[in-house]
């Protein structure tokens, strides 16, 4: 039988939420009134078979690529799977960081891909290796997966780092793809996308996590322009269009993008500096430390994590993410940047929990 499903998505739709909610991933709703648009001029239906010329061309002069680089998604999630089952066939070797963002995993396994694993390590701050990745590769290797910033730890994989394993793809005809869903957190001197680093790179994205319009479900692919083209292909066998006033919404999204960041940006810092002071604090708790990103990923020293998440939830109504669903049980995920009020709270909670 395929595997169908994510555990997380489950999770995370059903039993993430609770009054003290650090078990999320992405920056506070951005408010509709906030966002200068005029309604007005909106409509139901429009030109969009392939993409919607006007999104198409803000998602690539955000990145500096071309318009034709660009497919269009319902969010990061759609985004993946395209890009995914675009360039894998069944059987195919699939090489994917451990720990992973589960969906990803579910998706090779649902387009019946090998999946092989690299290992990123606490002791080395969760940092993509270079040789891990050449020794993990094979002849039959298609393609390698990585996230930037990566889920759930939030560490940054530098350019330097990247073009060594475009350099390991292109020595054996692979493809790398980076979910950069989250790398606009890196607040000061952003890196570019790294689709700039050579043809061997697929990036996927959306607005949904840094800029708090998740509800626009505006993701995309960059892919070289005959790759692009498949992708958009196969999409007509998945969506077939994009919802087109939510394409309006996004060019307004995109033509105000620095409003909507510099707005969480500010709830996503405050938050960053009272995890540093409360982890600094735990006896219990040790955490590679990130200056970026709206996650982090600490580790109980002791006790069995899902049972103290359990304790947590049902004492304290406050939730955080189990790694398990980053096959590291010992650990679990904090989210930053929805509300510095309740993410303090959050953390009092926690502490006290922790005992
Ligand atoms: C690494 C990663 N990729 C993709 C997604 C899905 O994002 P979207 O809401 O844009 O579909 C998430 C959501 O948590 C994620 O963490």
């Amino acid at each position: 039988m395929r595997h169908k499903h994510s555990d997380y998505m489950h999770w995370s739709k059903t039993l993430s939420r609770a009054r003290f909610n650090l078990a999320t991933s992405g920056v506070a709703h951005f408010p509709l009134r906030e966002l200068p648009v005029n309604l007005e001029e909106f409509e139901i239906n429009g030109d969009n078979s392939y993409g919607y010329a006007p999104l198409q061309e803000a998602i690539a002069a955000h990145h500096g690529v071309d318009p034709d680089c660009v497919v269009e998604s319902a969010g990061t999630s759609m985004a993946n799977h395209l890009a995914m089952a675009a360039i894998i066939e069944p059987g195919d070797e699939v090489l994917i960081e451990h720990p992973a963002y589960g969906p990803i995993l579910d998706v090779a396994e649902y387009l019946q891909a090998n999946v092989k694993r690299f290992r990123r390590v606490e002791e080395n701050g969760w940092a993509v290796d270079p040789d891990e990745v050449r020794r993990s590769v094979t002849s039959e290797t298609r393609l390698i997966i990585i996230t930037n910033l990566h889920n759930p730890t939030s560490v940054l994989t530098p350019e330097t780092v990247l073009r060594k394993i475009g350099d390991i793809a292109r020595s054996i005809g692979a493809l790398v793809l980076v979910d950069e869903v989250y790398l606009d957190a890196v607040y000061e001197d952003t890196p570019r996308t790294s689709y700039h680093l050579g043809p061997e790179f697929v990036v996927t994205s959306s607005l949904t996590k840094v800029y708090g319009v998740s509800g626009l479900r505006c993701g995309w692919v960059l892919a070289h322009p005959d790759v692009a083209w498949k992708m958009r292909r196969l999409n007509d066998l998945y969506s077939a269009t994009p919802v087109y006033p939510g394409e309006l919404l996004s060019v307004a999204a995109f033509n105000h993008l620095d409003l909507l960041r510099e707005r969480a940006r500010r709830i996503v810092e405050a938050d960053r500096k009272l995890l540093r002071d409360f982890l600094r604090q735990q006896s219990r708790l040790c955490a590679v430390e990130a200056n970026w990103g709206t996650t982090s990923f600490p580790r109980l020293l002791s006790g069995n994590t899902d049972a103290f998440l359990e304790r947590l939830r049902a004492e304290f109504d406050t939730s955080a993410v189990p790694g398990r669903f980053f096959e590291m049980p010992d650990h679990f995920r904090i989210g930053m940047g929805v509300n510095t009020e309740m993410f303090a709270e959050g953390l009092k909670r926690l502490s006290r929990a922790l005992g």
